[in-house]
């Protein structure tokens, strides 16, 4: 069985270990800072194991010698932002959090592969390439396909079919200037433009963008952790089985696009390689003009990052 540890044993990281244990993908380490909390939740879900009759093995720790040898290291670990704690603060505290989790799960699992969940996203993905100074198929960040799959599910919402026959992508970086592609973006081959009046097309588009926001407001407390922790699963998935899976994930980019030294999310092909191929899409000038501006400000992220640590 493949070896999957994932550190943060929080809403998204314990709901993954779910996922994965479910399908059976494979075992599970779920290491946390909290005492005892990684270890409950483990244990529940091994007690669910006989149930599914799934032979997954799950534990939790908070020791990181217990993540030796895994294939994927999936970080989640990080605190939302409190009251009176500013943009910069919460930057640094969950730069420290994940600078530590990359370089303790490095020293033990020298081979693996990192999926990054902790937001911002794109420049803790930058963080944890830095830290570990692995090549960039072996460190990606989710969000594209979770950007991506919440338009799947408006758009079939909307029209009413199985969310099966819908493909959307979303590029560029997690927030509100990301790239939903509607142009590329179809049902069951119809192109989004054709199918919908333009009003109802841009409401599912601003819908997409504040996707985020909208669960964290239905919560009052924490934010969405479904459907991020299925992304990282989708990416686990695919790197654990070969697949060839064509989806977007932020990636530090070397030239691509025109862009260098920063993560962004771009259609990427993964595989047992990981990150195997970043896919160009030609833009039009609209697209060009979107994709422009939230590059900026994720440069301006990345920037925000370097001036609170030293990489
Ligand atoms: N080492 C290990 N775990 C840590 C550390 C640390 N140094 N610091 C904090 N944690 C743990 C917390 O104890 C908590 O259990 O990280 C976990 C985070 O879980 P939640 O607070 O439930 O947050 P969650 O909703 O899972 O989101 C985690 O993923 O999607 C992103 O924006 C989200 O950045 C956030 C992250």
């Amino acid at each position: 069985m493949k070896k999957i540890s994932i550190v943060g044993a929080g809403n998204t990281g314990s709901t993954a270990a779910h996922w994965i244990a479910e399908r059976e993908l494979a075992d599970v380490v779920l290491l946390d800072v909290v005492e005892g909390m990684p270890q409950g939740k483990s244990l529940d879900l091994l007690e669910a194991m006989p149930i599914i009759g799934k032979d997954a093995h799950v534990m939790g720790t908070n020791n990181y010698e217990d993540t030796k040898g895994s294939d994927i290291i999936i970080i989640t670990a990080g605190i939302a932002r409190k009251p009176g704690m500013s943009r910069e603060d919460l930057l640094k505290t969950n730069a420290e959090i994940v600078g530590k989790a990359a370089k303790e799960t490095l020293k033990h699992s020298p081979n693996a592969f990192y999926i990054v969940l902790t937001n911002p996203l794109d420049t803790m993905a930058y963080l944890t390439q830095k830290v570990t100074g692995l090549p960039r198929e072996r460190v990606i960040g989710q969000a594209g396909i979770l950007d991506s799959a919440r338009m799947r599910a408006f758009v079939a919402m909307e029209a009413g079919v199985s969310v099966e026959n819908v493909q959307c992508y979303v590029l560029g970086g997690h927030g509100d200037e990301m790239v939903p592609l509607t142009r590329h973006s179809n049902i069951a081959g119809i192109p989004l433009k054709e199918y919908f009046p333009a009003d109802k097309l841009e409401a599912i588009v601003n819908r997409t963008r504040k996707g985020g926001g909208e669960i964290v407001n239905l919560l009052k407390t924490g934010s969405a952790y479904y459907a991020p922790s299925m992304a990282c699963v989708q990416m686990a998935e695919a790197i654990l089985k070969d697949k060839k899976l064509i989806v977007p994930c932020a990636t530090l980019m070397q030239g691509d696009y025109g862009l260098n030294d920063m993560y962004f999310g771009v259609p990427v092909m993964l595989g047992a390689g990981g990150m195997e191929k970043v896919i160009e899409y030609k833009f039009d000038a609209d697209e060009k003009a979107m994709f422009e501006k939230s590059a900026a400000s994720v440069k301006e992220s990345h920037d925000a990052l370097k001036s609170v640590v030293s990489l």
